[in-house]
């Protein structure tokens, strides 16, 4: 083992609207299978045997609300709430803050991921550990993509990309602690992942395999797909 050897740390950034679900709650705290989203994310977070605490950000006029709520579940770590901020990338230099000392590799996971198989999160940790200082989750790409530009009033392709060197990249992504926090220091624009920040800085990211069942919960059709993963893991005598 050549990295860190202290206690791993699950910081959720839990603070959006999740419009693009459709009016309603907080995404987080919809709820899928009768529980909400974010107490299936940190308790998949939480079942992984290296992590010992979790940091949620959630809304700031919702954390009474999500402190109540995951005091209801019961969660197999330590779990404390912050408040998040205007921007996914605030909510986690939130979250960050209230580290404690001990912490010296983070799991960022989004509560949009309820899903996550715990053997993901175990990858994620146990590649940190082994020395890699920032990695992601990564899947193939089904999709043929292409960059487009508006042309004339239309959108118009500028180029296909290859898709065999293209990956579709999940949560949680683990880092070193030491790393992730001069990354987010070092930010100065908006990054939709924390890996981002860290190749910003220069800093390398490995690709471990992902798992489809760690998808964004985004659009409506995600969650009847999330309802149905559960369905058929309660069915096989998981409990969540
Ligand atoms: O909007 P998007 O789906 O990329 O959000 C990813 C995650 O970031 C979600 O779990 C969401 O709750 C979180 N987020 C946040 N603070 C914000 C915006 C998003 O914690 N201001």
């Amino acid at each position: 083992m050549t990295g860190p050897a202290g206690t791993a740390a699950g910081v959720v950034p839990a603070a959006g609207r999740g419009e693009r679900l459709g009016a309603g709650a907080p995404k987080a705290l919809r709820t899928l299978g009768g529980v909400p989203l974010l107490v299936h994310a940190v308790r998949a977070l939480a079942a992984a045997r290296a992590v010992g605490l979790v940091v949620v950000a959630a809304p700031p006029e919702d954390v009474a609300q999500v402190r109540a709520l995951l005091d209801d579940h019961e969660v197999a770590a330590e779990v404390v709430v912050v408040a998040g901020g205007a921007t996914r990338q605030e909510s986690v230099r939130r979250a960050l803050a209230a580290l404690t000392p001990d912490v010296d590799v983070v799991l960022v996971h989004d509560a949009a991921r309820p899903l996550v198989p715990v053997e993901l999160v175990d990858r994620v940790a146990a590649a940190v550990r082994h020395g890699a200082p920032a990695v992601v989750p990564g899947l193939p790409v089904a999709d043929t993509v292409k960059r487009v530009a508006p042309v004339d009033g239309s959108e118009q392709v500028v180029e296909t990309l290859d898709r065999s060197a293209l990956r579709a990249v999940q949560t949680p992504q683990g880092f070193r602690r030491d790393v992730l926090e001069a990354a987010h220091a070092a930010a100065t624009d908006d990054a939709t992942d924390d890996a981002g920040l860290v190749e910003r800085a220069g800093g390398s990211v490995t690709v471990v395999p992902g798992s489809e069942e760690a998808f964004k919960v985004t659009r409506p059709l995600d969650l009847l797909l999330a309802e149905a993963v559960l369905a058929r893991r309660r069915a096989n005598g998981s409990l969540q």
